[in-house]
């Protein structure tokens, strides 16, 4: 398994790029099996999770191709309607070609996905859209069976304990384009990669209304047709470039994000102490000397994003002040706090509560990443840690970071990609 060899402190400084979103790109590839046509999306990042869609549209029959940064599902009919325990396990979004294969082919066997680091994560409420729109749906032998002949609009209200869900409302939605008759889904997640998926649906021939607000309705259409289409910037890379200077005492411009999408992290990073410019062309963070403890929970959007909790949580390690941080998305999502206190913060947890003691230094360490940001919180704070830190299991951080290290590098991190035995 790879390992990241990180040399701190070290300031990081310069000019970066945003890549495109994991998030937004992973519903949207297998929104393309909604049309036998040509879709072309642009600006897919290259990374692990999106190698493991294209090869389950693979598997699905599908041809799929890479041209620089686009991905071309080329033109042709689906072969098998079965996503398998192989691939799902290794990836829990795979869950979003059920709606896709249940519209368009009338049929789909999706292995269930277990439980994963970050917690339970169940799928009651795919399964509540997809039987509420007329699906016969069968748990066997560990996978999802969903059949139907012919999917029927309906109202539904689609959250649960933890608010709305970002796949549950793509899958229901994505069904919903092909179904008879209108759709209305309440409680629809709002995240700027579920607005990505609408645009994209919108693209190829679905009728959309309420985009971007919590009650989506959506009138059937009997096809879809291909199109090209370009993804959003990814605002959780971006993020944690941000984060990444912000530890660091650096400046960074990350040319590309959005500021749009990450108003509440940009408001965190503000409280802290940094200074943030925002421009249409991308974002600016400058590192102040000290950073200021700051207090925030993790709500669905607009709330403050779990997927930056970690990252944001290793810049407060060493804040001048206690920081209190609520997890209210996956409240079991902190395994990173065992990793970070063994490079010297002073994290207690208490149920879904971290109480951040802000230390004077973070001195590096062998850590181990449990989850893609977890494993990035522990890159960002290698990196303002004095002496060298060795981050294991960065498949993690593969998954979701295009040439992570390549980035930081030129931004003046000195961190090596090793071999390691664990
Ligand atoms: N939930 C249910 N039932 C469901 C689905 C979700 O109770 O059927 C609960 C979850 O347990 C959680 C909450 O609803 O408490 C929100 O989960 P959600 O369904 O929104 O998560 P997701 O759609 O499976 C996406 C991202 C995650 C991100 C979450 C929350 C993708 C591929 N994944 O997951 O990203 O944390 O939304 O914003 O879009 C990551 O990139 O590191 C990552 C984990």
């Amino acid at each position: 398994m790879d390992a990241f060899s990180i040399e701190g402190p070290v300031r990081i400084s310069g000019e970066t790029a945003a890549a495109g979103s994991k998030n937004s790109s992973l519903p949207i590839l297998a929104g393309c099996l909604l049309t036998d046509d040509e879709c072309i999306i642009e600006n897919v990042p290259d990374l692990r999770d999106i190698r493991t869609m294209l090869r389950l549209l693979e598997m699905l029959g599908r041809t799929v191709e890479r041209r620089g940064g686009d991905v071309v599902v080329h033109a042709g009919r689906v072969t098998s309607t079965e996503a398998p325990y192989e691939l799902v396990s290794t990836m829990r979004a795979s869950i979003s070609v059920l709606g896709p294969l249940l519209a368009k082919e009338g049929e789909a066997r999706v292995s269930f996905p277990g439980g994963c680091a970050i917690g339970a994560r169940p799928i009651d409420l795919h399964l509540k859209g997809l039987a509420a729109l007329g699906a016969e749906i069968e748990i066997t032998h560990g996978y999802v069976h969903a059949r139907s002949p012919r999917l029927k609009g309906t109202t539904m209200y689609l959250a649960g304990s933890a608010g709305s869900s970002v796949l549950a409302t793509d899958n229901v939605m994505m069904a919903a384009a092909l179904a008879d008759g209108v759709t209305v889904i309440q409680s629809a997640a709002i995240e700027p990669e579920v607005v990505d998926a609408c645009h994209f649906l919108v693209a190829m021939g679905a009728k959309i209304e309420g985009i971007g607000t919590t009650t989506l309705t959506i009138t059937g259409v009997p096809r879809l047709h291909g199109c090209r289409y370009r993804v959003i910037p990814d605002r959780i890379e971006a993020g944690t470039l941000l984060a990444a200077a912000a530890c660091t005492g650096g400046d960074v411009f990350v040319r590309g994000a959005d500021s749009s999408h990450l108003g509440i992290v940009l408001d965190v990073f503000g409280r802290a102490g940094m200074t943030v410019t925002s421009s249409p062309e991308g974002i600016r963070l400058q590192a102040a000397g000290n950073v200021r403890p700051v207090d925030f929970e993790t709500l669905p959007y607009p709330g403050y994003p779990t997927d930056m909790q970690a990252q944001m949580m290793a810049v407060l390690a060493h804040a001048q002040g206690t920081s209190v941080i609520t997890e209210k998305i996956y409240p079991e999502r902190f395994i990173h706090v065992a990793e970070l206190n063994r490079m010297g913060a002073d994290i207690k947890l208490e149920e879904h509560t971290a109480i951040v003691r802000g230390v004077s230094r973070l001195e590096g360490a062998p850590v181990m990443a449990s989850d893609l940001r977890a494993g990035a919180a522990l890159v960002v704070a290698a990196l303002a840690a004095e002496g060298t830190s060795l981050v294991r299991r960065i498949y993690h951080v593969d998954r979701g970071y295009e040439r992570l290290e390549d980035k930081l590098t030129a931004l003046g991190a000195r961190i090596t990609r090793v071999r390691d035995q664990q």
